[in-house]
């Protein structure tokens, strides 16, 4: 008798597939996973089993569950009324600390979800170039609406290649308006700007693609597509929903050094409540009605709650101390998993940067791209993650190729090793 069970099968009688999120499946257990409660880096499931958290709800609780801070700057916007729609000075606060942290950063705008900020982001590229098509790299994920839902249709790999939706449904036609290349390849963007370079809107990435596990652009590949863009009157959009604060307060541009005309800030922004961000130069963003002709409105965009949780969390990354010590855990961590798989004779590759991190099974190089971050083997990572829950640790697997994985402020090094010795017993099965 399973409570997790038995409450995953009576919610597949209401809710769609038996779950709020598509994503929301753990494929390794073959079925969504339901926690009753939470705290710092550990989750409780509805069975009362005990798990340490490193999928950290996909991102989001970069200051682990029910963080003190987060929850004093909530329950003070509750007793206030929590007045929606309604904008209050929290709103100018957390404007002004983004605009302060993150580089590009001069005027902002708040959504609900990542998939909004994108969506509204192409949308203003747009607006503001007076031009239509949008460079994008493959593999990288942009969120679930039309304009990015889009993959090669044939061969990975390819430059320019036919384009299929990822999804039935997805408005046809749209691909007309895409270009995509492969990741990290300089010498591609630089051809396909020769030859389109006046159509193109805006080229968006993933400044640190960690949707393919974690792969790092080369110092080429960031200085082209600022170079190109900026030669070209084309924008440079870094969408840091996944990225941002991960690994220094300014995010994947600060790590860079490299500074895009526009971003998007999702997940860890909200430190577990619901908000993302879109923003960058202010002669950009002006397009934005009402002083300008692009639309975003939402009934729900900037609730007060979230705000509030958004300038705690915000606050709680820039103390001191705060990345040191996501560096001290990223590489006992990482480095310790590295360890258990030499020490068990299992071909798992472990790439990190900051808070996350990918694994990948069967590949013994760097991954630097999506074709290569697919050749992973999937069979042996689906096993790990069964074996990683019976074992008390959590992880994800969203259904598709490379996933990401992450640790959150809370976890210590503790915590660490309590995780890795209950990993080392999770690997041995997979010998
Ligand atoms: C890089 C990136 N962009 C956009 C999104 C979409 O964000 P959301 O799931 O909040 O809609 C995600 C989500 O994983 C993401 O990782």
């Amino acid at each position: 008798m399973s409570r997790v069970v038995d409450q995953y099968k009576r919610a597949c009688n209401s809710l769609a597939g038996g779950v709020s999120s598509s994503t929301r499946l753990n494929h390794a257990v073959g079925h969504a996973m339901l926690f009753d409660r939470a705290e710092g880096c550990r989750l409780w499931d509805l069975d009362g089993r005990e798990y340490i958290d490193l999928c950290c709800s996909h991102g989001a609780t970069l200051l682990g569950h029910g963080d003190a801070r987060i929850r004093a700057a909530v329950e003070r916007t509750l007793d206030r009324g929590a007045a929606c729609s309604y904008e209050n000075e929290l709103h100018a606060e957390l404007g002004e600390l983004l605009c302060e942290t993150v580089p590009c950063l001069e005027r902002v705008r708040f959504t609900g979800a990542g998939t909004e900020a994108t969506m509204h982001c192409i949308r203003l590229a747009r607006a503001f170039s007076g031009r239509t098509k949008l460079v994008r790299f493959e593999g990288n994920f942009h969120g679930y609406h039309d304009q990015v839902m889009w993959a090669a249709a044939g061969e990975l790999g390819q430059t320019e290649p036919p384009l299929a939706p990822i999804s039935t449904g997805v408005t046809p036609g749209i691909d007309q308006h895409l270009i995509q290349i492969p990741y990290n390849r300089p010498d591609l963007l630089e051809q396909v700007f020769d030859r389109h370079g006046d159509e193109i809107a805006a080229v968006i990435c993933e400044a640190v693609y960690y949707n393919a596990g974690c792969v790092l652009p080369t110092d080429e590949f960031a200085a082209a597509m600022r170079r190109l863009t900026t030669d070209h009157g084309s924008l440079l959009i870094f969408d840091e929903i996944l990225s941002a604060f991960r690994m220094c307060a300014g995010g994947a541009q600060e790590y860079l050094g490299i500074t895009p005309d526009l971003c998007t800030i999702g997940k860890a922004v909200g430190g577990g409540y619901p908000i993302s961000v879109f923003g960058g130069r202010a002669e950009i963003m002006c397009r934005l009605m009402p002083e300008g002709d692009c639309q975003h409105s939402g009934t729900y965009n900037g609730h007060c709650v979230s705000v509030a949780a958004a300038g705690a969390a915000i606050r709680a990354f820039r103390e001191p101390g705060f990345y040191p010590h996501i560096d001290v855990i990223s590489e006992r961590l990482c480095g310790g998993l590295s360890k258990l798989f030499e020490k068990h004779g299992i071909p798992g590759r472990v790439q990190w940067l900051g808070a996350r991190f990918g694994i990948y099974f069967g590949i013994d190089h760097e991954v630097r791209d999506y074709a290569d971050a697919k050749k992973h083997d999937r069979d042996m990572m689906l096993r790990f993650i069964a074996a990683a829950i019976a074992n008390g640790v959590y992880f994800h697997d969203y259904g598709g190729g490379a996933v990401h994985h992450g640790f959150c402020a809370a976890m210590q090094v503790a915590d660490v090793d309590e995780a890795l010795s209950r990993l080392d017993a999770a690997v041995a099965t997979l010998c």
